[in-house]
């Protein structure tokens, strides 16, 4: 079983502290989201098994953190300056916003492909507002994503020269210390860089909870490349890679699809893209309408390395770039040949893969007195709280004692929570529908032959385990699943 919707994710995100609404205290802020104490965790329990997948577990891959704030030389020859932008509409009538190409009658019949005139088609009355269908729409105009701000305390707001931008991918960090990873780590091709950070885009139509915000974050990868590889295998490899991961953090292949982006859909870098898809909406009746990108995979060329590069030059002999220091050009000691290496990317969201987790881990069940209770079954690895120690009778010093000693006993190998604000089927109820795989029961008895009661959260079965063998019988039964971490071909 999977949510039948996000808005009940919203609510139990809400109810149970993993998500709030972002500034809540002066009415909020469209779309942005503050993550609570268990959404933190859960955050970065996605975010380390990624980094623990890719950058531990095989040999080819190094991490960094790069500045959020870059030159702005960075976005202009990186094509974001020029080409990261929106088409935009107003509607007279309703007054709504939105992404002119995605509205119906924006392209042609004969496909996007065709040369047309998109303003010509809006005066027409060709082209409809999403929202309530009206055709007195304003002409279209462009509008860049990314947000701008100026450096340094005395710059005038306007002042070009203290213009920079909030980075809205954390690639290009990547792509222009290549050179300093790959000579400190003396790394030879095929290698990659990883990284997790924030980035910004200033969407025109942000919404759908975490699904698409403002400000989100991307782990991502560039794996670099012989300008003779074969691209496009590389890409469906990594594809199969990531299926496979998406199963071991507990999500259902059924939810997953691939979606081969058309030639013109794909970003101004990109010579493939194969984007991953889940069922986000799976209460649409429109299959088709079931689903939004998850991450994408792309085969990005030479075009960033090569674009940041001092040394290229267009056909006139003259410098493509004229600003940049440095060549980042790789010499391959086997081939006796210096080129600039070519980047498959596997780009995905910490945002959407929390959203996607919680959506597959929901379920309910209804228990013996008919009462239906949710139940987040959540991979272990990512539960926010693996084991809650709980006692029967809080009014019994001995018993108290003893679960807040077995907590702080479980802390320093996993997390572990102590709680007495309930009744026990109550603890039973909250710590199921936060996804903690554990309950630990302290009882009368556990003073006596010190055993404490371990209840499973999926099948409610309970088991008595000494509790000198507690910390290695949880600790085996929340080993993550093994992923599958193949070699990629040169
Ligand atoms: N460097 C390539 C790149 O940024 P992208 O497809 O634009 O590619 C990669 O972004 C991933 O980042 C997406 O698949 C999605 O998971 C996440 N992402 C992009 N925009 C987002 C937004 N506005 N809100 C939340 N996540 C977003």
């Amino acid at each position: 079983m999977t949510a039948p919707n996000i808005d009940t994710i919203v609510s139990l995100a809400k109810r149970r502290g993993f998500v709030f609404p972002s500034s809540e205290v002066y009415g909020g802020l469209g779309s942005a989201w503050d993550y609570g104490p268990l959404g933190v965790e859960l955050c970065n329990n996605v975010k380390q098994a990624w980094w623990r997948w890719l950058v531990y577990e095989r040999d080819d891959i190094e991490g960094i953190d790069s500045s959020i704030i870059l030159n702005r030389l960075v976005w202009q020859y990186s094509g974001h300056e020029a080409t990261f932008h929106d088409p935009l509409v107003d509607c007279r009538e309703c007054k709504s916003r939105m992404r002119a190409d995605k509205l119906e009658g924006y392209f042609p019949e004969e496909g996007p492909h065709a040369a047309f005139d998109a303003n010509a088609r809006i005066r027409a009355g060709l082209v409809k507002c999403s929202e309530c269908g009206s055709t007195n729409l304003t002409d279209e105009r462009f509008f860049n994503m990314m947000f701008r701000t100026t450096l340094g305390a005395a710059a005038a707001e306007d002042d070009p020269a203290a213009l920079a931008y909030l980075r809205p991918e954390t690639a290009q960090g990547i792509f222009i210390n290549f050179l300093n990873v790959q000579t400190t780590m003396r790394r030879k091709i095929p290698f990659g860089i990883a990284q997790i950070g924030k980035s910004f885009r200033n969407e025109i139509t942000p919404g759908n909870f975490i699904l698409r915000t403002r400000e989100f974050e991307q782990m991502e990868m560039e794996y670099f490349v012989k300008p003779d590889a074969e691209h496009f295998k590389l890409v469906d490899e990594w594809v199969a890679l990531y299926l496979e991961w998406f199963k071991g953090l507990g999500i259902d292949t059924a939810n997953l699809q691939l979606k081969e982006v058309p030639a013109e859909e794909l970003a101004h870098y990109s010579k493939r893209t194969v984007d991953i898809m889940y069922r986000y909406f799976p209460e649409r009746a429109e299959e088709e309408r079931q689903w939004e990108e998850l991450m994408g995979i792309a085969y990005r060329t030479d075009f960033d390395l090569r674009s940041h590069s001092s040394k290229p030059t267009d056909a006139e002999g003259k410098r493509v770039n004229p600003d940049s220091t440095e060549d980042l050009s790789y010499f391959d000691e086997s081939m006796k040949q210096r080129f600039y290496p070519h980047v498959i990317e596997p780009a995905a969201g910490v945002n959407r893969t929390v959203l996607a987790v919680l959506m597959d881990a929901y379920s309910e069940r209804t228990n013996d007195k008919g009462e239906t209770r949710v139940i987040l079954k959540l991979s272990p690895q990512l539960a926010p709280i693996k084991a809650a120690i709980l006692p029967l009778a809080k009014n019994k010093p001995e018993i108290v004692g003893m679960a807040k000693a077995i907590k702080r006993s479980l802390q320093p190998v996993l997390r572990a929570v102590y709680d007495d604000t309930g009744g026990i089927g109550k603890l039973y109820a909250r710590q199921d529908e936060i996804g903690t795989p554990f309950c630990i029961t302290v009882d009368h008895q556990s003073l006596e032959d010190e055993a404490v009661t371990v209840r499973d959260r999926d099948t409610w079965e309970q088991e008595r385990v000494k509790v000198s063998d507690l910390a290695e019988h949880l600790q085996k039964r929340l080993k993550p699943f093994p992923v599958a971490t193949p070699e990629i071909a040169s």
